[in-house]
């Protein structure tokens, strides 16, 4: 491939988000790579890996539609021929947020990433702000280490009624993705991050975390029951203007 190169990292059954960001990478590079490939070490939880959905297939067709020029589909022996004794880890920020009750899953990604962006050498990669925390510590440990690839956020896509794309909501029950759409409303228009916390577990949603870092407002939750749980994750932009909001971002 001759010019410049932008790369989309995904783990496949890809949505409209991902398509956004291949949209974005085909328009700003001579070509673009993807690469498909389920990282089971960024999975703390075994069910939750067993559980990713796929969607191959469709993927691929995906891809060709997107222009996409190049798709990567590893496998754990050639991505870990060192069964992972080498890693990438960060010992601050990852711990926070999602880190807090997923250990060793930054550890997964940001080994992955390190790996994929070694191989494909592009000019630019892509990754959604949905994953706000991924996004920032990609960016910190290619600064870090030197890594020459522009990393670009992209704005987070969303369903109709506000719900972030991700490739989790194909799990969720019809029951679960009906109170999956109230996630963003009452995430943003909540006051503090208290107060939204607390409207979610009102309105049944299993709060993992509502924490405001960066002027974004970050929070995880569990819908659905059991082995029927899903884990969602979003962000809103908040502006620190009441004394409230003030004081919380001061304590946190
Ligand atoms: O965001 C994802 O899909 C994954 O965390 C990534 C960046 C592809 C690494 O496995």
């Amino acid at each position: 491939m001759s010019g410049s190169v932008g790369f989309v990292p995904t783990m496949g059954a890809l949505h409209e988000g991902h398509l956004s960001l291949l949209q974005e990478s085909v328009r700003q590079n001579d070509g673009t790579v993807l690469s498909i490939y389920v990282n089971a070490t960024q999975f703390n939880d075994p069910n939750d890996l067993a559980k990713y959905p796929s969607t191959l297939e469709a993927d691929l067709a995906a891809a060709k539609d997107a222009g996409v020029d190049v798709v990567l589909l590893p496998d754990y022996s050639q991505m870990y021929a060192d069964d992972f004794r080498f890693q990438v880890s960060e010992h601050e920020f990852s711990n926070d947020l999602c880190g807090s009750d997923r250990p060793g899953h930054f550890t997964g990604v940001l080994t992955v990433v390190m790996k994929l962006l070694n191989m494909v050498r592009p000019d630019r990669a892509y990754f959604g702000l949905k994953d706000f925390q991924q996004y920032t510590l990609i960016k910190d440990m290619c600064a870090t280490f030197f890594i020459p690839t522009q990393i670009v956020g992209c704005d987070i896509v969303r369903e109709t009624d506000g719900l972030a794309m991700s490739s989790r909501n194909l799990l969720l029950s019809p029951q679960a993705r009906q109170l999956a759409g109230r996630f963003n409303g009452l995430l943003g228009q909540a006051e503090t991050d208290g107060e939204a916390a607390a409207d979610l577990a009102q309105a049944g949603f299993d709060v993992a975390y509502v924490k405001t870092v960066g002027g974004r407002r970050c929070a995880a939750v569990v819908v659905g029951e059991s082995d029927q749980a899903v884990r969602l994750i979003d962000n809103v932009a908040v502006s620190v203007t009441s004394p409230a909001k003030v004081l919380q971002e001061i304590a946190s």
